[in-house]
């Protein structure tokens, strides 16, 4: 939201508050579109908007869920999968550790991993969300940051140390990861949502494991790659429907509660995608 150099423009005062959303078409003028359907798109914290069409999609709530289409088979998702496949490309038998292992995103990458024959392992706030990783999402383990012995409880859960690396929180979790990676592990580096308030950045203390590990690190956004992005969503569809890949949502009623819900997300009050219903 703040007016500083990002990868996204910030919101002006004033502004409709930024959001994806998915919701049905009133009228239409574009004939790509008519009334009735189901489209996905970023049309922000409102009730109604009106759209040019151009970054709107129809999708199928015949499929999976209109929810799933703002989570596991869309943005989030997609992310999971550029991030896992594309930059970390996991081999068979290696270990994967995702951040926020709960969350819209890191819940598709831990899954995605088990599904590329890997060993996933999540870090998460709390017992019951660590629970919730490997009872209902299939993790093989999940690590409590909470608990406040990151490192060692790494160590235990890695035994053959990391070789992917999906970042999400950045801070202390960051560091503590930074120190179980292995040689030539390769870490996606998603979102620092532990920074994101921060006025101070964080500062990475073990930036000297990606040197002597020679780590490949990269930085991502998943419109960089719209390609990918809209390859990505049709297979995600297919393993939801299919009951291969599980979610989680977390929704709040009502527009007047979307910002309580938004600042929750930061305190880690979700559990799997927050959602918002409007109406
Ligand atoms: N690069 C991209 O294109 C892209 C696209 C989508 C999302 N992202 C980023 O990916 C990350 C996950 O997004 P999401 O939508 O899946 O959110 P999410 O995981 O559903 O929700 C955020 C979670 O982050 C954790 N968290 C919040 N504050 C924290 C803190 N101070 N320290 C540690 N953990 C904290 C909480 O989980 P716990 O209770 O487990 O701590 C919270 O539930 C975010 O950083 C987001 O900005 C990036």
């Amino acid at each position: 939201m703040n007016a500083v150099k990002s990868y996204a423009k910030h919101v002006e005062i004033g502004e409709v508050m930024t959001g994806g959303t998915v919701g049905q078409v009133v009228e239409s003028g574009n004939t790509k579109f008519k009334a009735g359907d189901y489209v996905v798109g970023s049309l922000g914290w409102q009730l109604y908007a009106v759209s040019s069409g151009e970054a709107l999609a129809v999708v199928d709530p015949k499929l999976v869920p209109l929810t799933a289409y703002l989570g596991v088979c869309g943005m989030p998702g997609g992310t999971a999968w550029i991030g896992l496949l594309e930059h970390c490309a996991p081999k068979v038998g290696e270990t994967v550790l995702v951040s926020a292992a709960t969350g819209a995103v890191g819940g598709v990458v831990g899954q995605l991993a088990k599904l590329q024959g890997c060993r996933a392992v999540g870090i998460a706030g709390g017992p019951k969300k660590c629970e919730f990783a490997v009872k209902e999402l299939g993790f093989d383990a999940c690590v409590d940051y909470k608990a406040r012995k990151l490192v060692d409880d790494l160590k235990a859960a890695c035994p053959n140390g990391v070789d992917n690396y999906f970042e999400n929180v950045g801070g202390e979790v960051l560091d503590a990861a930074f120190k179980v990676l292995n040689p030539f592990s390769r870490v996606a580096l998603c979102g620092l949502i532990a920074e994101y308030n921060a006025t101070e950045p964080y500062g990475v203390k073990m930036f000297r494991s990606l040197l002597v590990n020679r780590v490949k690190l990269q930085g991502f956004i998943v419109f960089d790659r719209v390609d990918l992005y809209q390859r990505a969503i049709p297979p995600l569809a297919k393993l939801v429907s299919q009951g291969k890949i599980k979610y989680h949502e977390t929704i709040a009623e009502g527009l007047q509660n979307a910002p309580k819900a938004f600042i929750g997300l930061l305190k880690g009050q979700n559990l799997g995608k927050q959602l918002v219903k409007l109406t």
